[in-house]
């Protein structure tokens, strides 16, 4: 099974790459594919005719989506429309990455997790575009898994967003006499590394659809802070605050949640807490011992 990979330098391209048969692995990165070009993806993959096609090529940091929708649209929606259509002309399995910002834009506050079969209701412009983006690969290619994550950190860190919150906490912990971060969002934090070995396993299965994939449990950006420095030893203090006291252009949900309903209900969901996934996190990284 030859498999490619869009995006393999990122952050959970690089871990996917790691895992595939190198035998079997086509990484293309950003030099050697645009996917906003249907031309582009067409060459690409006319030349390698991969069996499997895993698209982790976004255009996420979320507050830029809202200043720059036409972007976000071409590569969140176009980029992924184009993808699917040669996926489905070539007969290969397509992998989509999709997040939990299509979820959250409801009016009455949720705290019970999303599974994959309630309805998204997207936030902000990142999230539309998304959404969108699932829809062209639903209709588009039905041999296909859409894959929605969280809060991904990974050792390669996020190429889009120019590193990963892990990393940006530890610096700033460093530098600062105190950090305050807000408690009022809630999500699950996820290691690239254990995604990719879920994917690596869905991959061989003809369990098509939309999967929430995301480590066990869930926490604020405080817990996560709080729980990201007593792994790494620093003492330096941890406010909680509100999102209103700390003002992003993009509106972000307090709740986003995801339930790995679909792998549960196959036996496949064995993914571990995000605490321990951090803590190897930080052991990989060089972080702790
Ligand atoms: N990071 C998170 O916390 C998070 C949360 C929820 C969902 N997700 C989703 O998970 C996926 C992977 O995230 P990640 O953190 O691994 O992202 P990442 O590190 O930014 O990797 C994305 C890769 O795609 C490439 N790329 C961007 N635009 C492209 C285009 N138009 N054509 C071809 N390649 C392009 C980037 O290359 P360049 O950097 O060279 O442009 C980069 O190597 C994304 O689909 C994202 O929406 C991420």
């Amino acid at each position: 099974m030859k498999v490619a990979v869009i995006g393999a330098s990122g952050q959970l391209g690089s871990d996917l790459c790691k895992q595939l048969d190198a035998a079997d692995l086509v990484s293309l990165t950003h030099s050697n594919i645009e996917i906003t070009s249907l031309d582009s993806v067409r060459d690409s993959f006319q030349k390698y005719r991969p069996d499997i096609i895993i698209n982790t090529a976004a255009f996420h940091r979320v507050d830029d989506c809202e200043a720059d929708p036409d972007k976000t649209f071409r590569v969140n929606a176009l980029g992924a429309r184009n993808v699917a259509v040669v996926a489905q002309k070539l007969g290969a399995k397509l992998v989509h990455l999709s997040t939990d910002y299509i979820f959250g834009g409801e009016d009455e506050p949720r705290t019970i997790p999303y599974t994959e079969f309630d309805t998204p209701v997207p936030p902000n412009v990142y999230g539309r575009a998304k959404l969108a983006g699932e829809d062209f690969v639903r209709h588009l290619c039905p041999r296909h898994f859409i894959v929605r994550v969280s809060g991904l950190f990974g050792v390669a860190g996020s190429s889009g967003k120019g590193g990963n919150f892990v990393e940006t906490m530890l610096k700033l912990a460093k530098e600062r006499d105190e950090l305050r971060v807000v408690n009022d969002q809630v999500f699950s934090p996820t290691y690239t590394k254990d995604l990719a070995g879920k994917i690596a396993q869905l991959i061989t299965t003809e369990y098509y659809g939309i999967f929430h994939i995301t480590n066990r449990g869930s926490c604020s950006w405080y817990e996560f802070t709080k729980e990201i420095l007593r792994l790494a030893g620093l003492k330096t203090p941890v406010t909680p605050i509100t999102s209103d006291q700390f003002p992003q252009k993009a509106k972000r949900p307090n709740y986003s949640v995801l339930d790995n309903y679909h792998l549960r209900l196959l036996g496949m969901d064995d993914m571990r807490p995000w605490q321990e996934a951090l803590k190897d996190y930080l052991i990989e990284k060089g972080h702790i011992i």
